[in-house]
């Protein structure tokens, strides 16, 4: 982030429970660029959940009953599948004028409005907040209104580019602003390696440092105003290798498989029908979150 944005005031307390992936994230994000904020962290093995908060001095350690009771934000970061437990375990222990943060999109949050009577906001981070990037995607649950969703979204503009989304968008928000580092990573990492497998003088920290720099000026072109196409158009020369590659990846088909793959996870995860195809030109409504609580 360039420029930070002011302090929420007042500093909110934030109570993480779960110290794996996405919670770890948040920790990270927190410590690094809202220091003002207190932290506090809970997890089924304290003595695990404590050595893993300790390079953050400061962040208290306890146990969730006592996290939920001092939080102004009860984050659960922990499995879909234990999110229902979870929440029913620790709603009976929140303050009043707490909220709870839910970081799934696996489960419908009108499930959880019967097992927690405060309002709740869903946050969907992703790993580029430890680093102070990325978006974070806000919406608007049971009990929530504008008021509780400024307070989160102005904790998230210490760290990310948080957005309010329509849960009709939620799948195609979630693919753009979530999964997609980690897909283009995931093409980065094989096209390295195809190229790696062809190499014959040039080792793998030296092509792996080219991947890497192709990536950064790809960041930096985008970020001078340079569109996707553009960089495209620029690079591949008419009848040349690299039009041959882009030819060769088939983008278009790629990206409608890859997205179909989430439609089609999505539902699975929330118990739903299979999605129908999409029409030709057309667009499929979500089948997840549609109607599900709209933005207000
Ligand atoms: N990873 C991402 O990029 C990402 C992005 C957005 C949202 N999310 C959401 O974040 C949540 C956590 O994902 P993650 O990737 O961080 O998972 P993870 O790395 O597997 O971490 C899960 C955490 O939950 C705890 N946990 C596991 N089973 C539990 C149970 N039955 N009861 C209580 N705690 C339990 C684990 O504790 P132990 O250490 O004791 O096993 C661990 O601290 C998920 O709901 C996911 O949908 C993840």
């Amino acid at each position: 982030m360039t420029t930070a944005p002011p302090p929420p005031a007042p500093a909110p307390t934030v109570g993480l429970i779960g110290l794996g992936r996405i919670g770890t994230v948040l920790l990270t994000a927190l410590r690094r660029f809202a220091p003002e904020a207190r932290v506090v962290v809970a997890g089924r093995d304290p003595a695990r959940t404590a050595a893993a908060a300790a390079s953050w001095p400061g962040v208290a350690t306890l146990e969730a009953a006592r996290l939920a009771a001092e939080a102004d934000m009860v984050v659960p970061c922990v499995p879909p599948e234990a999110y229902r437990a979870e929440v029913a375990a620790l709603a009976p222990h929140m303050r009043a004028d707490a909220l709870l943060v839910v970081v799934t999109n696996a489960i419908p949050l009108r499930d959880l409005g019967p097992l927690c009577d405060r309002p709740i906001v869903r946050v969907i981070p992703s790993p580029a907040q430890a680093v102070g990037r990325g978006v974070a995607l806000v919406t608007p649950g049971p009990g929530a209104g504008p008021g509780e969703v400024e307070r989160v979204v102005a904790l998230l503009r210490r760290f990310c580019r948080p957005v309010v989304v329509d849960p009709a968008d939620g799948r195609v928000a979630a693919n753009l602003a979530g999964s997609a580092p980690a897909i283009l990573a995931a093409f980065c990492a094989a096209f390295l390696d195809a190229n790696a497998a062809r190499a014959t003088v040039s080792g793998p920290a030296e092509l792996r440092a080219m991947m890497v720099e192709s990536v950064a000026a790809l960041a930096a072109l985008l970020a001078e105003g340079a569109r996707f196409e553009d960089v495209v158009a620029r690079t591949a020369t008419p009848g040349g290798t690299t039009e041959a590659a882009i030819t060769a990846l088939d983008a278009r088909a790629l990206g409608e498989r890859l997205v179909a793959a989430t439609v089609r996870r999505e539902a699975q995860l929330l118990g739903l029908a299979p999605p129908p195809p999409l029409a030709r030109g057309g667009s499929a409504p979500s089948p997840s979150l549609s109607g599900e609580f709209p933005c207000r």
